[in-house]
């Protein structure tokens, strides 16, 4: 299938957070938006289709989830994730970040340890903090090239009193796709101490060629004390549509994550969300085939143009997801001034690393999922403020 992926399209005016919300955002208004994870690109054809189809119906009332929809997705598990999931074991969610504060209250007590592995999205860490949980932190190691995670300390925090990790798999932002000893190992860990997991699989479509994504519930031998999160936001451009999946195999953790998401009120299917969910794990196969073709030649556009610039901006090679980490340590800047620098110099709106806690220090993280024509403009914005230096 050829899909353009490089037609630019305005998305100005539309109210979306990257575009309309970067000038609030990083206080500067000429900047070209590379930062919160959605992507420049039209969803599938499929997609809109089907979206259009219900629109033109012109009654938008309470909605059902239909069989369909929960067999479109098992049949994208099976056949791209090669994972068979009982039905049973699904249930629908209003969002992956809802999932992990319900999977906080439901599986953990107040002030109970939950363990995030930093540098890591944001509201992993919100997600313990506003639910009245104890922070763990188990940073991830960094050897110059490659993150890993550290079991000998995750051990301890598991010795501490931790009820639950919540995994990023793949993990954002560093770009990591886990592979299968690093899984088992940390499982061993997770069952020594009688631990959970939630697993956030929302990246788990975009995934470099050389690399596979594992699903830590379809490899666990206990696959009872894995929590599987995920959903089509990520790999078909419909984040703003906010539906997603749970897997949880054991019925107990079920009941418990329903009773959270009823206390809330928030079981509520919205038309517009279901319609899009189905159509994009039905149809959208070959349109995201597509598009991660495109991103590895995005990434490797990155790699190209940053060569050339004498080691001040690195890129720590990614392994999956369109979120690039860049070492820019070597600048020697403090981290306001490093924002400072991407923002109002090289004028261009990237996610500073500290915002992903420990260990993103010095790090700035780029969103590619956009025209090849629009990244080398931001990269050429980068490079000539390098040169100013
Ligand atoms: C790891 C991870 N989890 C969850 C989300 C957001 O999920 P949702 O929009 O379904 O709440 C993101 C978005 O960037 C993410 O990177």
């Amino acid at each position: 299938m050829t899909v353009d992926f490089d037609t630019p399209i305005e998305r100005t005016g539309t109210a979306c957070l990257k575009v309309d919300g970067a000038a609030a955002r990083f206080g500067q208004s000429d900047l070209l938006p590379l930062w919160v994870a959605d992507m420049d690109f039209p969803a599938p054809a499929a997609v809109t289709q089907a979206l259009i189809e219900r629109a033109r119906h012109p009654v938008y009332g309470y909605t059902l989830y239909p069989d369909s929809l929960y067999e479109a997705l098992l049949d994208w598990l099976e056949t791209r994730h090669h994972w068979a999931v009982p039905r049973e074991w699904l249930l629908l969610a209003p969002g992956v970040v809802p999932s992990l504060h319900a999977a906080a209250l439901a599986l953990t007590e107040p002030g109970e340890g939950i363990v995030i592995q930093p540098p890591v999205y944001g509201p992993f860490r919100g997600a313990v903090t506003e639910t009245g949980r104890r922070l763990m932190e188990n940073p991830l190691r960094f050897d110059g090239q490659r993150y890993r995670i550290d079991y000998e300390h995750l051990e301890h925090c598991a010795r501490q009193g931790a009820r639950l990790l919540f995994l990023c798999s793949p993990h954002n932002p560093v770009g990591r796709v886990w592979q299968a000893d690093e899984l088992t190992e940390l499982m061993r860990i997770v069952e020594r101490y009688d631990m959970r997991v939630l697993s956030d699989e929302i990246h788990h479509d975009l995934i470099y060629p050389g690399h596979r994504h594992i699903p830590l519930g379809a490899q666990a031998e206990a696959p009872t004390r894995v929590i599987t999160a995920l959903a089509p936001s990520k790999s078909f451009n419909v984040p703003g549509l906010g539906l997603s999946a749970l897997i949880v195999p054991e019925a107990r953790q079920r009941d418990a994550l329903q009773r959270v998401f009823r206390q809330m009120a928030l079981g509520q299917a919205n038309p517009f969300s279901v319609v899009a969910f189905e159509a994009a794990y039905r149809n959208g196969a070959d349109w995201l085939d597509a598009l991660c073709n495109y991103l590895a030649g995005n990434r490797d556009r990155v790699r190209a143009m940053l060569a050339g610039q004498g080691g001040a901006l690195r890129l720590i090679e990614p392994e999956g997801t369109y979120l690039l980490w860049l070492d820019a340590r070597a600048l020697a800047m403090d981290d306001a001034a490093l924002a400072g620098f991407f923002t109002h110099k090289a004028r261009v709106g990237l996610n500073a690393g500290i915002e992903y806690g420990q260990g993103g220090q010095g790090f700035m993280r780029l969103n590619i999922a956009t025209p090849r024509a629009r990244l080398e403009q931001a990269l050429g914005r980068i490079l000539t403020a390098l040169h100013t230096l």
